[in-house]
């Protein structure tokens, strides 16, 4: 399968066409963006490890009953997905308080939750992802209602999946973030990536941030957290 015209370039991937119009190519980029596009940065390595550890993790959730785009990884940073057009959601699951949400209400970084929040923001830069709830959701016509009960389902399954997988190589899903798409029949299946650009992810024993959030906070030692999370996930799976 070869990549044909480049159809989109977001912040993090390129996607090309295929061959095969129900097939694309996702291009994996070191680019990082925070705080919508306004701090700029490269995290040399992060297109191979996030290529790589999505697909781990796709096929991961596949086995257990996620559908995804997933079709096979080509080389290190490039991988062969299914078409879908992407429903303009970033759907949110949080295990403990931590980013925009404490504070927006004011809590400590590291709070737990008694059960996960889910919470979907409107997939807008311009508008800068404001939150929505169902209501607004249908009101803007970018799911049914049915849509939106399916992809809640799959983000809790999904939650309970991952939660697992990090836990056994000792480390903490705080938070993560996943987007949905639809196939030309209407399936509803996890797109995009699931990475340490995605999700927030802790050492269980030291609470030590091994995701996106050293590069937003200019913490350091970001290319190492990441290069750690990708060898703590091979080792087992
Ligand atoms: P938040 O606390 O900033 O709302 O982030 C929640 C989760 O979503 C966190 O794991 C990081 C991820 N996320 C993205 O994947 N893309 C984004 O643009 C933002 C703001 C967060
Ligand atoms: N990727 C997002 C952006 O540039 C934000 C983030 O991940 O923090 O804006």
């Amino acid at each position: 399968m070869e990549k044909q015209a480049l159809l989109y370039e977001g912040k993090a991937k390129k996607v090309y066409a295929t061959q095969d119009p129900q097939l694309l190519i996702v291009s994996y980029k070191d680019d990082a963006t925070a705080f919508n596009g306004l701090k700029k940065g490269v995290i040399q390595g992060k297109g191979v490890i996030n290529n790589q550890m999505s697909n781990l993790l796709m096929a991961e959730l596949e086995k257990r009953g996620v559908p995804t785009h997933l079709v096979r990884e080509l080389n290190p940073q490039e991988t062969l997905v299914k078409r879908v057009s992407i429903v303009p959601l970033e759907v949110i699951v949080r295990n403990l308080a931590a980013g925009s949400f404490s504070k927006r209400y004011g809590v400590e970084e590291g709070l737990a939750f008694a059960e996960p929040v889910l919470e979907f923001s409107y997939k807008n830069d311009g508008l800068g992802d404001p939150l929505l709830n169902d209501d607004h959701a249908v009101a803007l016509k970018l799911a049914t209602r049915e849509e939106l009960a399916v992809i809640r389902a799959y983000a809790l399954k999904i939650n309970r999946l991952l939660q697992g997988i990090w836990a056994d190589r000792g480390i903490i899903l705080v938070d993560f973030k996943v987007e949905f798409g639809r196939l030309a029949d209407g399936t509803i299946v996890l797109a995009d990536e699931i990475s340490p650009d995605t999700c927030r992810l802790w050492d269980a024993q030291t609470r030590e941030k091994l995701d996106k959030d050293r590069f937003r906070r200019d913490l350091g030692g970001v290319e190492e957290a990441y290069r750690q999370v990708m060898e703590r996930l091979s080792s087992g799976l």
